[in-house]
């Protein structure tokens, strides 16, 4: 039976009614917040692709760490710009190297915060690629061991969770062994699973100097086109040791999120990726959309799609906005 019985806009008559029956809510304890880690000290200056994001030297990643966890926010993913770039780049494992010492500095400062950090080479390497180049290609196997030294140089400065983003094969369960043998069986895998090679990192790569000099990530990174695909490189992960999968970018792959949720029932993350932030952001100062609705709608749907969280440049703003300030 339907209509006159049965009436849908009864329930979304007032704001009452429509918070009874609302099945998704965001919340501050969805959120990861990207930082982008800097040479230097007392360097926090603005991403000028990423509005509201900042360069940040350790001393001001600390701040900043600080007020995200005053925020309530639980975790934050941490890129560094190296000092150096070089063929392999080696600056991604040096103990020295920014995202290291930030580590370690907001680990200590703010032990409370869970410390994510991003495992890749491309912001290191000085062709801008996510490995060793071997006759104009990245090398998977060679690469494999590059990745388990950034991954066990992270671990070493007390990251709670290292986040591989190559998209090399076998990479999980190499890192996994590493850990292990070295003594970090505690530290867990948030493996970039599903990464498309996709046009939404343009202003990422600004931010982190880490496009490819040569060349296109289509080697390693996904065909946006493939779905099945996804589900085979999110078994794999998980055989391998992942402990959170995530699908990457968010907004235009939520089949995906939903499938991988469904599939395996596994901690799944999303990340509204840089190029995602910017098109709202962009639109929001032309004054075309309304960047407070826009970033919460889009945040509730990633959500509903089946993300348990969700890697977002809005983080801080969203804490403010639903803390009702
Ligand atoms: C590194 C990495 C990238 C992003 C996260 N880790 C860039 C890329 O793959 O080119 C993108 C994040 C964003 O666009 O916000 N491999």
């Amino acid at each position: 039976m339907g209509f006159p019985v049965h009436r849908m806009r009864r329930l979304r008559r007032n704001e009452g009614l429509r918070r009874l029956v609302r099945e998704t809510r965001l919340s501050v304890d969805d959120l990861v917040y990207p930082m982008f880690v800097v040479p230097g000290e007392g360097v926090r200056q603005e991403i000028p692709s990423l509005p509201g994001n900042f360069h940040l030297s350790v001393d001001e990643a600390v701040l900043v760490a600080r007020e995200v966890a005053d925020l309530g926010i639980p975790a934050i993913l941490l890129f560094g710009l190296p000092p150096y770039k070089d063929e392999d780049g080696s600056s991604a494992w040096d103990p020295e190297g920014p995202v290291q010492r930030a580590v370690r500095a907001i680990k200590k400062a703010v032990p409370g915060l869970v410390v994510i950090t991003d495992v890749c080479l491309c912001e290191y390497t000085a062709h801008g690629h996510c490995g060793h180049i071997e006759r104009g290609q990245v090398d998977n196997d060679a690469t494999l061991e590059l990745l388990t030294e950034v991954a066990r140089s992270h671990a070493e400065a007390g990251a709670d969770v290292v986040a591989p983003s190559d998209m090399m094969d076998g990479r999980v369960g190499v890192i996994r062994e590493a850990l292990d043998e070295a003594g970090y069986s505690e530290v867990a895998i948030l493996s970039y699973a599903a990464k498309y090679a996709s046009a939404f990192y343009g202003p990422f790569r600004e931010a982190a100097g880490s496009a490819p000099r040569f060349g296109d990530r289509r080697g390693y990174q996904m065909d946006p086109a493939n779905g099945a695909e996804a589900l085979r490189e999110v078994a794999l992960d998980i055989e391998e040791g992942a402990d959170v999968v995530m699908v990457k970018p968010a907004m235009a792959y939520l089949d995906v999120v939903r499938r991988v949720k469904e599939t395996f029932g596994m901690p799944v993350a999303a990340y509204q990726v840089s190029g995602e932030a910017a098109m709202i952001k962009a639109a929001a100062q032309r004054g075309w959309l309304d960047e407070r609705q826009a970033v919460l709608e889009s945040l509730t749907c990633i959500k509903r799609a089946g993300a348990d969280f969700i890697l977002t440049y809005f983080a801080p703003d969203v804490a403010r906005w639903l803390a009702g300030a």
